[in-house]
């Protein structure tokens, strides 16, 4: 990676999007990586404008790319699910990301709805497994708006589909001071699918003697993430659980503003993509109120997928230095002042 520059796709998106990508763009640059980027216009007004969400040209093109930063996509004005179905989930399909990370951790000097907890108290990663499940998009609907309407929703879980994102969770748990993985499903109810997610953790654990394992039902870990967090070191969990437990997860390490994320292809045979968990937030749009701090962080996570582990925690440094300083007036920063601030930070 060193020899030549980082070819980067930047979709800005939407509302707050491009606003907080432009400050991820800064900091990345302030790291001194040699990176060429191409900025792609996706997103509501795209689609308004053409009618298209996202062309196979272009898609085909993104494949192309080392990496790709997404700000968010998504607008009051678009049916709800267009934007969601075929262009992020189509984008998570189709370039494999079948690893969604997302890192929950509480950085020294952010306040937590948990009042006792912690920094050391909430430090975990959420392995959230990211093509199959219930966001496959199997079912289907019969006699639709009539009182005989049926309506089914399938999820699809392969012994294939499970076993690699459980390996790579094994892997992301050794590699931390803990080593512990969660599996965290609902076993009792959905049998067919939580024995598969089961038992293939419960057999590539003998792979993995030095790596502890315990299991939650999604609603009692739910209660676990307010009232223990320190139980969770490394979870791995299936598509929908994962996508909720997330939120939770970014409420109790401080806020939406500061959720980052990765959709990852770990055998890079499609770019990975990495995006802030927030949306568009069309109420406070073009105000310069966002904090463009999850998208700055999913930026380290960038520089640490592309092996530059020293600049990603650069970035992350700068982060926690600038969240430490928060506790005083940070609220009358804008978007631009939090991005220069951090930018600040990383060139030293
Ligand atoms: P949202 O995350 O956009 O906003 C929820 C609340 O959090 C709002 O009050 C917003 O102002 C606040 N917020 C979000 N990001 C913030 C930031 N960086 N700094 C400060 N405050 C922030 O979720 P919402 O309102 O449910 O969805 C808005 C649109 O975004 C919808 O069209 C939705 O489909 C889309 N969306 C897109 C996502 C993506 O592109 N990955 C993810 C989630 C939603
Ligand atoms: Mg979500």
């Amino acid at each position: 990676m060193d020899s030549r520059n980082v070819r980067l796709a930047v979709i800005p998106g939407d509302g707050i999007g491009a606003e907080v990508v432009t400050e991820g763009l800064k900091v990345l640059e302030a790291v001194g990586t040699k990176v060429e980027t191409t900025t792609y216009d996706l997103g509501a007004s795209r689609y308004h404008r053409t009618g298209e969400v996202l062309p196979d040209v272009v898609l085909d093109e993104l494949r192309g790319y080392d990496a790709i930063l997404l700000g968010a996509v998504g607008d009051p004005s678009v049916p709800p699910g267009i934007l969601e179905r075929d262009l992020l989930l189509k984008l998570r399909f189709e370039f494999d990301h079948y690893v969604n990370l997302r890192p929950v951790k509480l950085f020294p000097g952010v306040a937590t709805p948990l009042g006792g907890s912690r920094p050391e108290d909430i430090d975990m990663v959420v392995i959230r497994e990211g093509t199959e499940g219930l966001y496959v998009g199997a079912g289907g609907v019969l006699r639709r708006g009539t009182p005989y309407e049926v309506a089914t929703q399938e999820s699809m879980n392969t012994a294939y589909g499970v076993e690699r994102v459980v390996r790579y969770a094994f892997e992301k748990a050794l590699g931390r001071p803990r080593k512990k993985l969660s599996l965290i499903h609902k076993t009792n109810v959905l049998t067919f699918a939580g024995d598969l997610w089961a038992r293939t953790v419960d057999r590539v654990s003998l792979e993995y003697p030095d790596v502890a394992t315990d299991y939650y039902h999604v609603d009692a870990a739910s209660m676990f993430f307010v009232t223990q967090p320190e139980r969770f070191d490394v979870i791995v969990t299936d598509n929908l659980f994962g996508d909720i437990i997330t939120d939770l997860g970014a409420a109790v390490a401080g806020g939406i503003g500061l959720a980052a994320s990765g959709n990852i292809n770990p055998d890079r045979t499609a770019p990975s993509m990495f995006e802030p968990v927030h949306g568009s937030a069309p109420d406070i749009a073009g105000q310069g109120k966002a904090d463009p701090t999850a998208t700055i962080l999913s930026v380290a996570m960038l520089l640490d997928h592309l092996g530059l582990t020293e600049e990603a925690a650069r970035v992350e440094q700068a982060v926690a230095e600038d969240l430490v300083e928060r506790q005083t007036g940070w609220a009358s920063r804008t978007t631009h002042e939090i991005g220069d601030d951090i930018t600040a930070r990383v060139v030293g």
